[in-house]
């Protein structure tokens, strides 16, 4: 028998310190159901201290989620181990995931603390923690720059206080495998009580070896991996889920450990944290990018056709890339549409929000013959902007372009509820209707992002635009889903300015004490 390897799933809370991929409190219990139905066993829910809308998301998820362990990040601070507490309460199983920075460079210029003091907060977090769970995890955030020696001590410590999860985290991505492998070694050999806890770790990808680093780790016998869904999270983002499982299962002949994920849920996941996130994933992607597996050389197709292993290692399907599934069309009721929904983990709250799901929906099937799963996720994302918070609505797009004139744009914007017209050229269609919205919004933001993807195949494909707009420092993303890309774009554009004015008052976990 294997050992077990935990997954730890942090893409709603590391994965969602991207720039702009702040989700809402219902889209991250969207990405919580499809995490507990790939069976991952641990999901990091959020940071619950960090606003009040991210300890809703937190208690939301504890609330509903039955199979995994539901966990809140916090700092050693006893007021947000408290909040911690309290998100998780309602939780079939939760955990606080407490973290203090061990480096010299994090201890004297962020923390302005001693190393004594630094333990001492440790072990007084983990106790309090206690007090909440049974289920506590501690992490000694920069630990691939902290001192072996130290990291000894204050793991040593919070074992003696009573956390039961280790873990070992290279927050900047500068380590190397052999190195990082080397370090978990140590600490499992070296640290009073180490026998009695379970040793994790949590790689960054400044370097590219975020995946590579965690394999180390587990063969130096980590058997908790800390990743995200497509790699998301700070700056180059974290060790992506999906490549630790396969590579565990795939070459099961080298890990000692397996994993209990439901490997055909992997791409339904990465496609709905894509979507909500508005991170597209990129074509070569291991395992989930669109050409993962795909033969282009004549050599290779020939081959794979006539046996399948000469070129392939692992099954698309065992991943969840089958054929687009089918669900719905046009004579689908209400009924088929709502269990369709519910099957997915789109819970609408309301009646009315349902019913306004469903016009939407019967439009477009009125368009688009079939209509997939993929597109009723997008379906659902386009209000996820409260109504109160909605400041701009399309209400009319008029777009010309043609060969050897210059495109011109002509819409009408309800903006706080005053109907306002507005007409511009551009260099292409969307240009121009950009920039006609801002002669509208006039919003001094800067364009950092614009992406298109067909959500299925098909000319008749949805296309999912996403824009990500900055001001002040803050940056979010917009997503717009419509058969016709330009309608798509005006979509995601507003919808990155509704969310400029959704309130920010989030504190960033990793900023200090
Ligand atoms: O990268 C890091 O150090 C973290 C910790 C909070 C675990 O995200
Ligand atoms: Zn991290």
């Amino acid at each position: 028998m294997k050992d077990h390897l935990v997954i730890f799933d942090t893409t709603l809370r590391d994965g969602e310190q991207s720039p702009g991929a702040a989700m809402s409190k219902e889209e991250k219990l969207r990405v919580a159901r499809q995490l507990e139905r790939m069976k991952v066993d641990v999901i990091e829910a959020g940071f619950a201290a960090a606003s009040p809308g991210d300890f809703e998301a937190v208690r939301g998820i504890a609330e509903t989620i039955r199979e995994s362990t539901v966990c809140s990040l916090a700092r050693t601070g006893f007021d947000d181990i408290d909040r911690a507490g309290e998100a998780i309460k309602p939780a079939a199983r939760g955990r606080i995931h407490t973290f203090i920075a061990t480096s010299p460079i994090h201890m004297e210029k962020k923390l302005r603390m001693s190393p004594d003091q630094v333990v001492e907060a440790a072990v007084a977090a983990v106790k309090r923690a206690l007090t909440h769970t049974e289920d506590v995890e501690f992490s000694a955030e920069d630990a691939g720059r902290s001192d072996i020696d130290f990291l000894c001590r204050i793991f040593g410590a919070v074992i003696q206080a009573g956390a039961r999860t280790i873990n070992v985290p290279d927050t900047v991505g500068y380590s190397v495998p052999e190195q990082w492998g080397a370090r978990i070694r140590t600490l499992i050999e070296r640290v009073p009580g180490a026998d009695k806890v379970i040793w994790s770790t949590h790689c960054h990808n400044d370097l590219g070896m975020a995946v590579a680093n965690s394999l180390a780790a587990v063969v130096a016998g980590a058997r908790q991996v800390e990743c995200t869904m497509n790699g998301l999270g700070e700056r180059a983002g974290n060790a992506s889920l999906e490549e630790i499982v396969m590579a565990v299962r795939t070459r099961s002949d080298h890990f000692p450990v397996q994993t209990r994920i439901d490997a055909t849920q992997i791409v339904p996941a990465s496609k709905l944290v894509s979507q909500i996130t508005g991170y597209p994933v990129q074509p070569n992607k291991a395992i989930v990018g669109a050409n993962a597996f795909a033969h282009e050389s004549g050599i290779h197709q020939d081959g794979v056709l006539k046996h399948r292993e000469t070129y392939e290692i692992m099954r698309a399907e065992d991943v969840g890339w089958a054929r687009n599934k089918l669900v719905l069309g046009k004579l689908s009721g209400r009924n088929a549409f709502k269990t369709r929904l519910a099957e997915l983990g789109i819970v609408l709250e309301s009646e009315e929000r349902i019913n306004q799901a469903f016009a939407r929906f019967k439009e477009l099937a009125d368009k688009k013959q079939e209509i997939f799963d993929e597109d009723l996720h997008a379906l659902v994302s386009d209000d996820a902007v409260p109504p109160e918070h909605e400041r701009y609505k399309l209400a009319y797009l008029r777009v010309c372009s043609e060969i050897g004139e210059t495109p011109k744009a002509t819409l009408t914007l309800i903006q706080d509820g005053i109907e306002q017209k507005a007409e511009a050229t551009g260099s292409g269609p969307v240009d121009a209707t950009f920039k006609a919205i801002e002669t509208v919004a006039q919003s001094q933001t800067e364009l950092l992002l614009y992406s298109v993807n067909a959500i299925t195949t098909g000319t008749d494909a949805q296309g999912e635009v996403t824009v990500r707009l900055a001001r002040g420092g803050r940056v979010v993303n917009g997503n717009g889903a419509d058969t016709d890309i330009i309608i798509a774009s005006a979509k995601a554009y507003l919808n990155a300015l509704n969310r400029l004015h959704l309130p920010e008052e989030r504190i960033n976990p990793q900023g200090g004490v």
